[in-house]
């Protein structure tokens, strides 16, 4: 494979949220654990990152939310009876997270921003790597992939490069809005110049309808333009801000507009249709899913 598509070998996951959309489910179960079917949340994004060529995520955590990380360790017990039991599918299963990635917590101790929750990732990286990629959890951006193309564009292009989904405008107040022009790239992928990018505007101050959507590949520089930043949007240090920066000091910023699908498993709204349509495409549930799906609509008179 070429080189520059493996250049990724941290994947940056904030998930240090509180996840009240999802009380009271979350007073003892961190939202990155629901599971959509069978699999939690980070897994996904642990698989995502493994797929990538990644080696280590680093997972920011809250103090007391320490059960995301444990999902990645082994579970002796448990492996024991299942092996002599021998259940080796579920076997399979428990193993799993551990053998795809090495995760590293890393403590953020006041929920002060996406901004803040990055920057503190940067204590784990080795000196020689130039770019990082950054994974929301809560996002799921579907089909995989699309941070190999973010890869090939920062390849040709330079610079930090951000996935961005085409969003109806009465949504963009809900995300990191992009400011774009046509960028000088011929390539196969949707990709804009951003010039730059604000956080959760009101509809009408939006500067387009290209929003971000949790998949950021960042050159290392993005450090240094986290220590600049002051509170920004709902007084937190926000990423989108170091990325606006950024810009202003010259640094290329583009985005590769995602043509597929997004799930947001931040809230109950969106994390239901990402278990159903998991719940379909999965062999074993799909078929009576569908059947239980088609009467449930009749009833709902849908
Ligand atoms: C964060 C970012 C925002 C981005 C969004 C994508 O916001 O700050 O720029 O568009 O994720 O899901 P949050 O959803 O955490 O409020």
């Amino acid at each position: 494979m070429t080189d520059f598509l493996r250049a990724v070998k941290t994947v940056i996951v904030p998930a240090a949220g509180l996840g009240t959309r999802f009380l009271p489910a979350t007073k003892t179960v961190p939202k990155e654990l629901l599971p959509v079917v069978d699999t939690p949340g980070i897994e996904l994004i642990a698989q995502e990152a493994a797929a990538l060529g990644a080696t280590r995520l680093a997972i920011i955590t809250a103090p007391n939310k320490q059960e995301v990380l444990e999902h990645f360790k082994p579970c002796p017990e448990l492996e024991e009876t299942l092996a002599s039991r021998g259940k080796e599918e579920q076997l399979r299963k428990v193993r799993r997270a551990g053998s795809l990635i090495s995760p590293v917590a890393v403590e953020q101790e006041k929920p002060l921003g996406l901004g803040h929750a990055v920057g503190l990732a940067e204590a784990v990286l080795d000196e020689d790597e130039d770019v990082v990629a950054v994974m929301l959890p809560d996002d799921l951006v579907l089909p995989t992939g699309v941070l190999e193309k973010m890869l090939e564009v920062r390849n040709e292009l330079g610079g930090s490069v951000l996935c961005a989904f085409d969003v109806p405008e009465d949504e963009t107040y809900n995300y990191g809005v992009f400011d774009i022009e046509e960028a000088e790239y011929q390539g196969p992928h949707h990709v804009k110049k951003v010039r730059g990018m604000v956080e959760k505007p009101s509809v009408e101050d939006a500067p387009s309808t290209f929003v971000a959507t949790g998949r950021y590949l960042l050159d290392r520089a993005i450090f240094d333009a986290l220590r600049q930043i002051t509170p920004g949007a709902g007084g937190e240090l926000q990423l989108t801000d170091a990325i606006s920066l950024l810009i202003e000091q010259g640094h290329p910023v583009h985005i590769v507009v995602h043509e597929g699908k997004r799930h947001d498993l931040g809230n109950p709204g969106g994390y239901i249709p990402a278990v159903v349509d998991f719940g379909l495409a999965d062999p074993v549930y799909g078929p009576h899913l569908k059947k239980v799906l088609r009467a449930i609509l009749e009833e709902h008179g849908a």
